[in-house]
């Protein structure tokens, strides 16, 4: 028998779940180091394969985000090279190449960016590595030897700090851009050899009036997502 207290409970996780977005334009307000502390105390009831619970987050704000920002971009003054710790996608084809486009599109689309105009999309992929000037950067780990199930109880891990923000009022966004820099990043944080680095997070408070923030994504039907069977 579903309670009204479980009614309640889905309510809620239906609505975060639902007017959650990832935010590409921040205001400058810090978010105070008590409700960081709040959200992760939120995220580390994460479930994981044997409780392992292999995520750390290295946080940087105030002047270690600035200096994260200058590390980033004296390292990408040659173009952005790949140099991830967890391999990238090697290409995404079929639906998945339609819901890339159609999600790029739709940032470009609110942001006025001309369908093929490169230079002002590339300037906006640049915008992933000054954090879209949000006050904080956590980078997420895992364990080395963990290997891909690691990596996957740290998205779940990802996926709870967002949800545990946004019930907080703070907006997020995870990046694999981030990820893709992992050199820097490790050589930041002083990361040890077997911590893998799995994605950023940059959060803050959105700038809500920023036309980046102004457009939401869509998801696929039950139809889509799931087979019945019996
Ligand atoms: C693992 C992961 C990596 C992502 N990396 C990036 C990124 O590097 N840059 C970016 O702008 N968005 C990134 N995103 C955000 C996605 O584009 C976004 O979640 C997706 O389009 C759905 O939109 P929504 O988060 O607004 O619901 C990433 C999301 C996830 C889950």
């Amino acid at each position: 028998m579903t309670s009204d207290s479980d009614d309640a409970a889905t309510a809620t996780l239906e609505r975060l779940l639902s007017t959650r977005w990832s935010c590409r334009a921040f205001g400058p307000d810090p978010v105070p180091r008590t409700e960081i502390e709040r959200v992760l105390d939120i995220a580390r009831r994460t479930p994981s394969w044997c409780n392992t619970q292999p995520w750390h987050v290295h946080i940087a704000s105030g002047r270690r985000t600035h200096e994260l920002r200058a590390a980033l971009a004296a390292a990408l003054a040659d173009g952005p090279a790949e140099n991830a710790d967890l391999p990238f996608p090697s290409s995404y084809e079929g639906v998945y190449r339609d819901r890339r486009r159609a999600s790029g599109w739709q940032l470009y689309e609110s942001l006025g960016i001309e369908k093929g105009d490169r230079a002002a999309s590339a300037q906006q992929t640049l915008r992933n590595f000054d954090f879209f000037d949000a006050p904080h950067v956590a980078i997420v780990t895992t364990d080395r030897d963990l290997g891909t199930y690691g990596a996957v109880d740290c998205g779940l891990f990802v996926n709870n700090f967002l949800l545990a923000a946004h019930s907080r009022g703070i907006a997020s966004i995870p990046q694999a851009a981030l990820a893709a820099q992992a050199p820097v990043l490790r050589e930041f944080f002083d990361l040890p050899d077997d911590r893998l680095v799995v994605v950023g997070i940059s959060f803050g408070y959105a700038d809500d009036d920023h036309a980046a923030n102004g457009y939401r994504t869509d998801r696929q039907s039950i139809a889509d997502v799931a087979t019945f069977v019996g």
